[in-house]
This record gives C-alpha cells, structure tokens and sequence, in this order.
C-alpha cells in the first residue's frame, strides 16, 4: 500500500485529519502536527509551495497494523519474518515517482527553484535551516550492494543539503570507500514498509528494499541520473552525489528530545528532481511519536532473534519512555537458572544501542509499564540480579554517553533480570486477583458509579 494509499484509508476509516487553512512551513506547521501528535495529518495548503504535507502517517502501532493488513498480535512476527526472509522486488519499466523529472534543478543561488520549491520545514526557532525529515536514502556499497536509510538533510541551497550520516553505519561506510562521491537517491514520501525497513540495520548485504517488499509488494525503477533503482511508489526522489566535501550540520533536534550537537557533515548535491504529479511530501517530526515508532520498532524483531538464541523469547517491546531506543523490555519463559541472564546479553547484542533493559516472565504484558515495574518490585533483588557493564559502545543520540569526534560514543549498561527466582515456590511470586462480581448488582436502584 502507497502512502497516498494509506491515507485514503485512514480518510475512509476517519483517523485522518485533515488542514484545509494555509499554514507556513517555517515552525507553524512543525507546532500544528505536534499538537495532533499520534495522528496523521494532511496539510493541504501550505505557504510557498503547490505540495500538500503529510506528517504523522506511521505514529501509532495502529497504522503499520492497519498497512500491512495483520493483526496487533502479528505485527512483530511479519517484520521478523520479512528481516529474515528479504524478497528481491521486481523492476518496472515506469514508476508515478518519474511522472514529472525536473533534471535542471540548478545551479542557481535562491530558495526559490530546486529544492526550494518544496514545503520543507523549519521546526524550531534555533533551527539553522529548512530540514528533510523523512527521506530515504537508496545508495550502493562497492562490496555490499543496495543499502537504505534514514537521513535528515539539512537544506543549505536550491540544490545542496548537508546530511547527517552516523559514523560506521551502511551509507557511511561506503561512502568511505568513494574518491569522487557517492550516487545516492532520496525518496519522499514513502510507504510503510518501506520506512520500516529503512529503519532497519540488517547484515551487510542485505537489501532493506528486499525487507520491504517481504512485508508489501515494492516494486522499483530505475532512476534517470544514477545507477540505482527506487520504490517507483514514492512521492519524490532526489537524485545526486553524496560528495567529500564537509560543513556543519546541526543543531537538531534528535529522538531524545534534546538537541543534538553540530558536527562536520557530507553535503549532498542534488542533480535531478523526480516526483509524481501531485505528489505529497511527507514531513516526521523529530522527537515525536512517528520519530520514535520508526526507530525502536524494527529493533525488537532483533532482539527478538537475539533473545531466541539462548532461550524461550515471547515478546520484546522498545518503550517509549526510554526513547524508543535506549530501554527495552523483554518476556521470556524462564527454563534455566541462568536464561534471564543470558537474556540480557543477548538483548545487548541484538540491539548494540540498547542501555537498558528488564527481562520479565511471560506472565508479564511487556506492554505494561505497571506491570513490569510490578515484577522488578517484587522479583528482582539488586544484589543478584542485576548486570551492571562499564565502557560498552552505545548511542550517539544519548547526551549522558561518554562522545568523541569520529568514535563510537561509550556507555555503562544496565539489565535486570525481574524473572521469578529459579527454583522458588511459584506459587508465591504470582500476582493474586479477587473474583469478579458486577458490582452494579449491589447498588441501590438509581444508584450510580459514575463521577
Ligand atoms: C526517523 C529516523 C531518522 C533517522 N535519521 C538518521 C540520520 O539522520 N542519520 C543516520 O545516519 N541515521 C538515521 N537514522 C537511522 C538509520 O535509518 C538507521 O541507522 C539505519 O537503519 C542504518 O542502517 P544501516 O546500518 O543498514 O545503514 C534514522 C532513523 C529513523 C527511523
């Protein structure tokens, strides 16, 4: 399902909402989707630009649920099924995103043509520029093949954007291996899937658009000006080189709501503009909830993976609290003295940006922050059960981590095994309920619960 396909579902079910009044792309869009924060939001006029905005169309666990046509209880097994089973997606000859191809998108010295041309957002006043916040970047490793990932742009020209890349990952590192630049292609406006999978880190070699093409049919076409091939769904592509020439990009605002510092970055230079005819650009607002899903999400079929490699795994949730990336909670029946332990090992190791996480009994709604705080008070015992690791690589979003230009932050680590004790009386540790009764029933006649 396209993304102009999953809006006109959320429009049928009535979850969209929709902007008719024009609003400026320069912070008062930004404040409007975060106050409908959850939500997506269709923009329809919007100051400067002919393109309707849609921002929020993956914020809640609904909506993947709702695209990919599986049941809640199913989302986690079809994303670990489509990681680990990547399906190589078929070639079409043309694809809606080629519709109209701007390929003179410069030089000129304006915001006005190129880039300028569309609605791109300033979120916050201590913003340095417009920036693209929801677009993939497809490029090829010389040894690996197709990789794709998220990258923010911050735009500094009509056609030039300077790209946050984090260091050791797919793009940076073939990029690396480049003289003269990187081709890349960055789309906007993309399904679903396609986000999901760009959100994912799987082994080298492994095509994310294979993963997204597991999840939903995602056929690709090739592009005018690079060798690479795109989701022919997408709303726009923008087509260049990334080159070795470097300047500051920052401060934003990142996945932990605070701001992330400037660094020297690679700037982008974008040679050709291809979208469909009325196309829709799609905005993520940094920090919030569709920010969050997209990170965390796709972590859990790995450490889901992880997890199942050393014991019984039942269910894995990165939680919202913690970032949506740094803290995760994890289920497991518990058949060895030693599995909440190696539990949270093989947390770590599934996700290397984890910080901390509890590892709870199966009778625990990961889901459930109550819950699970229930089990650390009444399971858990600091002295025995909790793992404690100084100096581990961690994340370069967390600003308590030890950061050093060009090298992996470094962090302590932290898990909790709140697994009932091994060889205790169960009996004592389970959660006791009262019967139910209708409490209604013993009321007087017009008497009522209601506040
Ligand atoms: C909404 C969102 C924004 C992201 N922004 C960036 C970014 O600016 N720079 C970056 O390097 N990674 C960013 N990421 C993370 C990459 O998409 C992610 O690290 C990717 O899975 C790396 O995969 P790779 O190891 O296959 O390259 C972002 C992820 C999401 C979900």
């Amino acid at each position: 399902m396209s993304l102009r396909d999953f809006i006109e579902q959320a429009r049928q079910a009535g979850y969209l909402v929709e902007i008719h009044r024009e609003v400026s792309p320069r912070l008062e869009l930004a404040r409007v989707a975060a106050a409908l924060d959850g939500r997506p939001v269709l923009f329809h006029r919007v100051t400067g630009s002919k393109f309707p905005v849609i921002v929020g169309a993956g914020s809640a666990r609904e909506y993947y649920v709702r695209a990919l046509g599986v049941s809640a209880d199913r989302l986690l097994p079809t994303l670990a099924n489509a990681l680990e089973h990547p399906r190589p997606p078929e070639i079409v000859e043309s694809g809606a995103c080629q519709q109209i191809v701007e390929s003179d998108v410069g030089p000129s010295t304006s915001l006005g043509a190129g880039l300028g041309c569309l609605p791109i957002l300033t979120h916050l006043p201590t913003d340095p520029a417009p920036y693209i916040t929801a677009g993939v970047a497809v490029i090829r490793d010389a040894d690996y093949g197709c990789n794709v990932s998220f990258h923010r742009l911050m735009v500094t020209g009509p056609r030039t954007v300077v790209a946050r890349i984090v260091e050791g990952r797919g793009t940076d590192t073939a990029w690396r291996k480049t003289q003269d630049g990187l081709p890349v292609a960055i789309c906007v406006g993309n399904s679903l899937p396609v986000l999901l999978a760009a959100s994912m880190s799987p082994p080298k070699g492994v095509d994310e658009l294979g993963i997204a093409n597991a999840m939903q049919p995602t056929p690709l076409v090739q592009c005018k000006t690079v060798d690479l091939q795109v989701p022919a769904e997408s709303e726009f592509v923008l087509e260049g080189h990334i080159t070795h020439q470097l300047a500051d990009e920052g401060p934003f605002l990142d996945l932990t709501e605070t701001m992330d510092f400037v660094r020297q970055q690679p700037v982008v230079v974008i040679d050709c503009i291809t979208h469909r005819r009325d196309a829709i650009y799609q905005a993520l607002l940094p920090g919030k909830l569709e920010h969050k899903l997209l990170m965390g999400m796709p972590k859990e079929p790995t450490i889901f993976a992880a997890v199942s490699k050393v014991c019984e795994c039942r269910d894995v949730v990165i939680t919202p609290g913690g970032t949506s990336w740094l803290h995760a909670v994890v289920s497991i029946v518990k058949r060895d003295p030693e599995d909440g332990r190696r539990a949270i090992e093989a947390a770590f190791a599934g996700h290397g940006s984890l910080k901390h996480v509890v590892v709870v009994d199966d009778d625990i709604n990961v889901h459930d922050p109550a819950q699970v705080e229930w089990a650390i008070a009444t399971r858990f015992q600091a002295d025995h059960d909790l793992i404690v690791l100084a100096g581990q690589p961690g994340s370069s979003l967390d600003p308590s981590a030890t950061h050093a230009p060009g090298q992996k932050a470094r962090t302590a680590k932290m898990g909790l095994d709140a697994t009932i004790p091994w060889g205790a009386n169960r009996k004592e540790y389970e959660k006791m309920g009262y019967e139910k009764v209708d409490a209604r029933e013993y009321l007087n006649a017009g008497q009522s619960l209601d506040r």
